[in-house]
């Protein structure tokens, strides 16, 4: 058994436990302002009628931080993990991977400082300004040159199938981040899109829909099948699923795009190929869902006693639940109703509080532990955190589910003259009550995560030193 400071010799740790820690961090902040402008829905006067903290100023603040604060800290410190130890080497260069870290941070308080400002380029997911996007680009690059460079110098012949699914993400996103943000600057802070009306539009939804796929999806694969087989200690159910998985979500997702257009100026043979590929994107979701929950395969009874493998699982149950939910809001009839409405929501955050949110939570109580090689302070914390988290979703999307599909109800109903029955304000004073739902569900999940953060505090800084922990070197 190898002990921990012969592996951070062997492996770059220093570069993970940055990023790990700085998940749970930027997942608390960001999921903090998410209940901001939960409440905020329920009670408007909150935003004390100051400018920045307005609602419109603080949704893509809020987005910008749980996607790619949260998520985004997470998915390097598991890929960095991962390629070393599937490699069998270090990463390729330190120096540049503490350059993506610091760059990377240099992002988040670029987007923290400049969204509240009401600096925006005003499309979702991009809406940062031209000289933050640079930086974007050069600090995705760089990433990408430790990424494959690893693997390159790799000392195991076979490359593990996690590291496909990062792979596609690093270069997938490197393509959609440049060329939706092709941008003529006008000022420091304001740039207008090179692309005009529809074009732009659907140049924007190939990004959006692809930062769901490559971004909150593909990357999170890659740590579901990293870090389920080791918790639960068996092999993937199916390797050559897998393969098959990774091809057939790849060549799929990038098509589906256009189901965010429905009934707009988009050509119509254009929206039903998002259609239609959104639909066929139930296959490969569901085959991978299927790999991943199967590899517990024998070691069922685990779960009775195992938070973090309950986290994984999941979590990856939630992903089968939302892949199930988007193809059939990608069809356009049951898209006239959901879109718009709080259902949208619903499944946004399926997605992201169940699949993204507790595979995170899963990975990083597996991880930093043995960074630190110390024994966690307390396997019922992290049981209470699950419950916890469990409970918040279903709150927050169960009131969703309700309050959208009644939303879209409302919109539609119409008296026998063709008049409306109802009012705008009268949707809007219906949907009050599951605001509330809401607001509790999040306060519950955000609760979790302050019951993580003290636990991995007291994990770090306790005496609890375990060299057993440290799991020896192994491609899977
Ligand atoms: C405590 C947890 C959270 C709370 C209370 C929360 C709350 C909210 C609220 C109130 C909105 C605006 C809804 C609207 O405009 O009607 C929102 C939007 C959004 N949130 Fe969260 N959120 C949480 C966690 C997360 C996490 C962990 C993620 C991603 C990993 C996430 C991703 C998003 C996205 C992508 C949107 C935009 C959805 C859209 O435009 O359709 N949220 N959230
Ligand atoms: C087979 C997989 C999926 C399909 C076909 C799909 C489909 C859809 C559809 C049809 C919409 C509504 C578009 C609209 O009416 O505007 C949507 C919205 C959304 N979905 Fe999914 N979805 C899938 C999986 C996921 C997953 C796993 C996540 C999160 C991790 C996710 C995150 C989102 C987000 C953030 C939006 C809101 C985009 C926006 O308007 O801002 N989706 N999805």
């Amino acid at each position: 058994m190898t002990t921990n400071s012969n592996q951070s010799e062997t492996y770059n740790y220093d570069v993970v436990k940055k990023f790990a820690i700085m998940t749970v961090v930027w997942g608390i902040v960001g999921m903090l302002v998410g209940v901001v402008i939960a409440a905020q829905l329920v009670w408007p006067q909150l935003n004390f009628d100051t400018p920045w903290l307005t609602f419109g100023r603080l949704r893509p603040l809020h987005t910008n931080a749980v996607v790619f604060a949260f998520g985004g800290c997470a998915l390097f410190a598991t890929s960095y993990y991962v390629v070393q130890r599937t490699c069998h080497v270090r990463l390729i260069s330190d120096k540049l991977a503490a350059f993506t870290f610091w760059g990377w941070q240099l992002v988040i308080v670029s987007a923290a400082i400049t969204l509240p400002l009401g600096i925006t380029t005003t499309k979702e997911y991009a809406e940062l300004e031209w000289p933050i996007d640079i930086l974007i680009a050069i600090v995705w690059v760089s990433y990408a040159v430790v990424f494959f460079g690893t693997i390159m110098k790799r000392k195991i012949k076979h490359i593990y199938v996690a590291n496909w699914f990062f792979g596609g993400f690093i270069l997938t996103v490197a393509i959609l981040h440049i060329f939706n943000n092709l941008e003529y600057p006008v000022t420091w802070f304001k740039s207008y899109s090179i692309y005009a009306g529809v074009q732009d539009a659907m140049i924007q939804w190939w990004y959006g829909h692809n930062a769901v796929g490559f971004f909150l999806t593909a990357g999170f694969l890659g740590i579901m099948y990293y870090f389920i087989p080791k918790q639960a200690e068996r092999p993937v159910y199916s390797y050559r699923l897998s393969v098959v998985h990774f091809w057939a979500l790849i060549f799929t997702y990038i098509w589906a795009g256009p189901h965010h257009l429905h009934y707009t100026a988009l050509p119509d043979w254009a929206q039903s190929i998002g259609m239609v590929f959104s639909l066929i994107l139930l296959a490969p979701s569901w085959g991978g869902m299927i790999n991943g929950i199967m590899t517990l395969s024998g070691a069922w009874h685990k779960l009775r006693t195992d938070p973090i493998l309950k986290f994984l699982v999941v979590s990856v149950s939630f992903y089968g639940m939302s892949t199930f939910e988007g193809p059939m809001m990608s069809i356009k009839t049951v898209n006239s109703l959901s879109h718009y409405t709080d259902w949208t929501i619903g499944h946004v955050h399926s997605g992201a509080l169940g699949w993204v949110g507790m595979i995170s939570i899963g990975a990083m109580y597996y991880l930093i532990p043995r960074l630190f090689g110390r024994e966690i302070y307390s396997v019922k914390l992290i049981e209470l955190h699950f419950w916890m988290s469990t409970i918040g979703i279903v709150f927050y999307i169960t009131a969703m589910w309700v309050s959208g599909i009644m939303q879209g109800l409302m919109w539609r109903a119409v008296n026998e003259d063709g008049t409306l029955i109802y009012s705008f304000i009268e949707t809007v004073q219906a949907m009050h009550p599951y605001y509330m739902i809401r607001l509790l569900g999040g306060l519950i999940y955000l609760s979790g995560m302050f019951v993580m953060a003290y636990n991995l505090y007291r994990t770090i800084y306790g005496a609890r030193m375990v060299e057993a922990l440290i799991p020896a070197p192994s491609h899977k």
